[in-house]
């Protein structure tokens, strides 16, 4: 579905001497802009980003387009442009801010000009240029160079000089069509689920069998230790471990096709989460819209769709479950807490144990959220205070994972405005890097949950402040965000992949560095909409999460899943990279430009590679590096997403055809062969 708007310029007819010559002005605030992709907000036409007056230090501007880092707009010629100009800079109306962008123009992929970095209160740039012979324009804004924030850029008095009857089409190469690179799974039965599990003694079990292939299936387990048991219908394993040790189970799945078997090692322990992990939350589909009837109807779609199948197994409550302090609607407002201090639901979840059970008894987990501060980030009661009490009632309701996202906390820290709950605000970043007051509160929570009498995953959600990677388990946690939030942008998705280096030696079992949720399908915090990354995006975004041993929390509606989406989400290579009991994290190896190549060392010894081009232009090379990469001798290439071997090569002497599409991807393994 090519979205695009033709505008035919009518021809002005311009006399010089005996000669009529056509020409004719197209301002760009005319064509179609709402098909361009930018950081934040919609296109402005003859506005900002904020729908404001266009002000650039002082001076305001009629005409023009406002948009908000990163950008781009696409627009064919077809060679029939002479020129463009206009004069761009950053708006003013984002005053007290710190932005700066780059704009930069490019024709048929090459750059013609570019206005250096860009701040604040200059004065706007002219650019003028001649457009002969451009078949295709790109009017870029990007970051310049510290992040997307704040980046509200104009184009103002942009124009188009024409020949006669020229049409511009702006088009959108995100309404790409998807393409499915990997073969459904077979009729036969294959066991999905990672060969690792880890339990602390004593607390309930559950594991439910991912294996795809035609139903009905049966299930059974050799050497399950005592006190555990596997349901043959279902391959849901329960039960309890009471001593600790490691058991080496053997999972079989039979169908009328066949059988197979894979063996999985039960770890019981201290440690839990010994692989990253994988299921779904409510936060970027259903934003506050959230409930108990969207999140049940979530999980029987988890089953319904076969993603359980491939492992996905977590159903989780984001924000929005609590009563908030100033929701309009009136079925957020209420009592918080009961005389004991035990928070109370909002009535969109009634009954939080029954809504459990229902997970666990389709072999699911159930997540849940809070802030330690006393609001959440949405403005619903926090945990301040009443630590204790929340702790208690998650694992009385049978939570088996809770994110906990600083918030209001910093609130606590600037000593509650007169000491006054209700006087701080929801959102307060204050002293979040401070290793001396930031790591208290998490560590708090942390020892309460490790003492009760079920295993809760602990997701911290500090947003990186103080490299969280660094005391993270002291504080008993399983994982932590390592970024602000993601969106369904390439300027996300990129900045975010692009900072997870840092924190990768930190990831092993039981601790991984989270990159923040998924963002492919429809998502949309309660605005649904399809994913605004295009197909080549999308394939990248889930390789680097793969790579990345992220924790993989699909942010779609999960009702609303497409072939597209669905394949993306069940290509048990790719995720079985992401799986690997060795629990390390890819990072990059090589960079050439934009272009990096990240390396995961595996489990058996093999390695995945990620050729990830971050660039707007393709990478078509024969790449022999190998051993930049840590690899050596002769070597079989499996396509990850393919699943299919496509070359044998030495790479001591040999080369790999690599063919990359901008903001595309090579998802490979390397096996090496005798
Ligand atoms: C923060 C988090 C998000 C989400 C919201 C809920 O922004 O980073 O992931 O949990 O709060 O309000």
């Amino acid at each position: 579905m090519l979205k695009q708007k033709i505008l035919v310029i009518g021809a002005a007819l311009l006399l010089s001497g005996n000669i009529a010559k056509a020409q004719s002005t197209v301002w760009l605030d005319q064509l179609d802009l709402s098909v361009a992709t930018q950081g934040h907000g919609k296109p402005g036409i003859n506005t900002s980003v904020d729908g404001k007056p266009l002000t650039i230090a002082g001076e305001v501007f009629k005409r023009g387009f406002g948009t908000h880092a990163e950008s781009s707009i696409l627009i064919k010629l077809n060679g029939k442009v002479k020129n463009f100009s206009a004069l761009v800079g950053i708006d003013d109306e984002i005053k007290g801010q710190n932005p700066a962008a780059e704009f930069e123009i490019y024709g048929d992929n090459k750059k013609l000009w570019s206005s250096g970095v860009m701040k604040l209160g200059d004065k706007a740039k002219p650019v003028n240029i001649s457009l002969q012979g451009v078949n295709q324009l790109e009017l870029v804004v990007t970051d310049g160079g510290n992040g997307p924030y704040y980046d509200h850029a104009n184009w103002v008095n942009a124009k188009f000089e024409t020949a006669d009857g020229a049409k511009l089409v702006t088009f959108n190469p995100i309404a790409s069509e998807p393409y499915i690179l990997t073969p459904k799974p077979g009729p036969k039965p294959k066991i999905n689920s990672a060969t690792v599990y880890g339990v602390r003694p004593g607390s309930p079990f559950l594991f439910r069998v991912a294996a795809s292939g035609e139903r009905p299936m049966t299930f059974s387990a050799k050497n399950l230790p005592q006190g555990l048991t596997i349901d043959a219908q279902t391959g849901i394993i329960t039960g309890n471990i009471n001593t600790k040790g490691t058991y080496e189970v053997v999972l079989s799945a039979k169908n009328a096709k066949g059988s197979v078997s894979k063996k999985l090692k039960i770890e019981s322990g201290d440690k839990i989460a010994l692989t990253p992990t994988m299921g779904w939350n409510s936060w970027n589909a259903f934003g506050h819209e959230v409930s108990a009837d969207k999140v049940k109807r979530a999980a029987d779609a988890l089953v319904k769709s076969g993603l359980v199948n491939h492992g996905w197994n977590y159903i989780n409550i984001d924000d929005s479950w609590q009563f908030n302090r100033d929701g309009k609607d009136p079925s957020y407002q209420g009592k918080m807490r009961d005389e004991n201090g035990y928070i109370l639901t909002n009535s969109k979840f009634p009954d939080m144990k029954g809504l459990t059970d229902y997970f666990h008894s389709l072999g699911l987990k159930a997540g849940i959220y809070s802030s330690p501060g006393p609001w959440t980030c949405g403005g619903c009661a926090g945990s301040y205070g009443y630590e204790k009490q929340d702790a208690e009632s998650y694992a009385k309701w049978g939570f088996d994972y809770l994110k906990y996202d600083w918030c209001s906390y910093g609130g606590v820290l600037d000593g509650l405005p007169y000491n006054d709950a209700n006087k701080v605000s929801s959102l307060n970043f204050s002293g979040g890097g401070d290793l001396d007051k930031g790591v208290k509160p998490f560590k708090l929570m942390g020892d309460l949950l490790k003492n009760q009498p079920r295993d809760i995953v602990y997701n911290l959600c500090q947003y990186g402040m103080g490299d969280v990677w660094k005391w993270g388990d002291n504080a008993n946690a399983e994982s932590w965000r390592t970024t602000n939030d993601i969106t369904d942008t390439w300027a996300s998705v990129k900045n975010i992949a692009l900072a997870q280096d840092k924190a990768a030696p930190y990831a092993k079992p039981g601790n991984w560095n989270d990159p923040d949720m998924l963002v492919v399908g429809v998502v949309g915090w309660g605005n649904p909409h399809q994913s605004k990354l295009k197909p080549d995006e999308q394939y990248l975004h889930i390789s680097l999460w793969s790579i990345f041993s992220a924790p993989l929390l699909i942010g779609c509606d999960l009702e609303k899943l497409d072939d597209f989406t669905l394949n993306l989400l069940t290509n048990d290579e790719v995720i079985a990279v992401n799986q690997d009991a060795l629990g390390k994290q890819g990072v990059v190896k090589q960079s050439i430009g934009e272009f990096r190549i990240y390396v995961k060392d595996l489990e058996d010894g093999s390695k995945a590679v990620a050729f990830a081009n971050f660039g707007r232009e393709k990478v078509n090379m024969s790449y022999k590096d190998f051993k930049q990469l840590g690899i050596s001798g002769k070597q079989t290439v499996r396509d990850l997403w393919r699943q299919k071997d496509i070359a044998k090569i030495n790479t001591s002497n040999q080369s790999l055809a690599l063919d990359i599409p901008a903001h595309g991807v090579a998802y490979y393994k390397f096996i090496s062969t005798k």
